[in-house]
């Protein structure tokens, strides 16, 4: 995906982003936005990506800054994507498994923004990661998910406020349910994934499920500098989701 538009222009012009988790789903739309947009974006993944990423690894974080560096001539932005599901009520999840889903879901924004934090600092930057609708709002059998995408949501504000003094802006976007491999494979978990489909379409008052394209909108918005007086912001892209439910007596 190391590509730009070379025209120079698009509402992402000058901005060097790395993506992490980018090889797919609304990662890989992010990536293509900010590309049409005019940004220049390196993508890192476990797989797939222009450099091999893991984000669980303090080692493999600082790598892939280095050579998105490198490779970019500097580094504006960090979309801090990658994550995973977390299945399983909190007694039916190990310690292994509540490390693990921390250490992707939460840790790896941390280590990421640690690693890219002196590039950004330098002439100003932005910071924006997904976080969950289900980091505000919580559900049945996913609290170690939920608790880590709360983290995300918080750890923005924090971010923000002291990326403030560097110039840096702390925002990220808490995406419904969006139609990615992700979803399609916990769909798919399910004992009759025709019925958990037609429920999870139905969840959100628009009574659709997202696309990554609504999502990577947002996040163009985020870096852009339309949004220059943005930021701390949690911004839900759910299709009324989070709003609240029509309770009709
Ligand atoms: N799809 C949804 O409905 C939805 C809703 C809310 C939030 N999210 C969040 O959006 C983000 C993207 O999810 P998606 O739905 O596009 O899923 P996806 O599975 O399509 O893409 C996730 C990408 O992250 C990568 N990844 C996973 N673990 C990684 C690691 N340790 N290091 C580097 N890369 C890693 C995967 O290889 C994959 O390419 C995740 O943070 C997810 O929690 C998704």
């Amino acid at each position: 995906m190391h590509a730009h538009r070379v025209d120079g222009l698009g509402r992402l012009a000058g901005t060097r982003a790395l993506v992490t988790g980018g090889a797919s789903g609304i990662g890989l739309a992010v990536a293509q936005r900010f590309v049409e947009e005019g940004a220049e974006v390196i993508v890192g993944d476990l797989e797939g990506g222009d450099v091999a990423l893991d984000v669980r690894s303090r080692e493999s974080t600082e790598n892939a800054v280095r050579e998105a560096v490198e490779r970019m001539g500097g580094l504006t932005t960090v979309v801090c994507n990658a994550g995973r599901p977390v299945l399983g009520t909190l007694d039916e999840v190990d310690l292994d498994e509540w490390n693990d889903g921390l250490a992707t879901n939460l840790t790896g924004v941390y280590l990421t923004v640690k690693a890219a934090w002196p590039h950004l600092a330098e002439n100003g930057g932005a910071i924006l990661s997904t976080a969950s609708i289900l980091g505000v709002m919580a559900t049945g059998g996913q609290a170690v998910y939920c608790a880590a995408k709360a983290g995300v949501v918080m750890l923005t504000k924090c971010l923000a406020i002291d990326g403030a003094p560097h110039g840096i802006r702390a925002n990220c976007v808490c995406p419904g349910m969006v139609r990615t491999p992700m979803l399609e494979g916990i769909l798919e978990q399910q004992p009759d994934p025709t019925a958990a489909r037609a429920a999870a379409t139905a969840f959100a008052p628009m009574g659709r499920l997202g696309v990554p394209r609504d999502i990577a909108d947002a996040f163009v918005y985020l870096a852009s500098e339309e949004a220059s007086f943005v930021t701390g912001v949690a911004l839900t892209v759910d299709g009324g989701l989070g709003a609240g439910k029509e309770f009709n007596l």
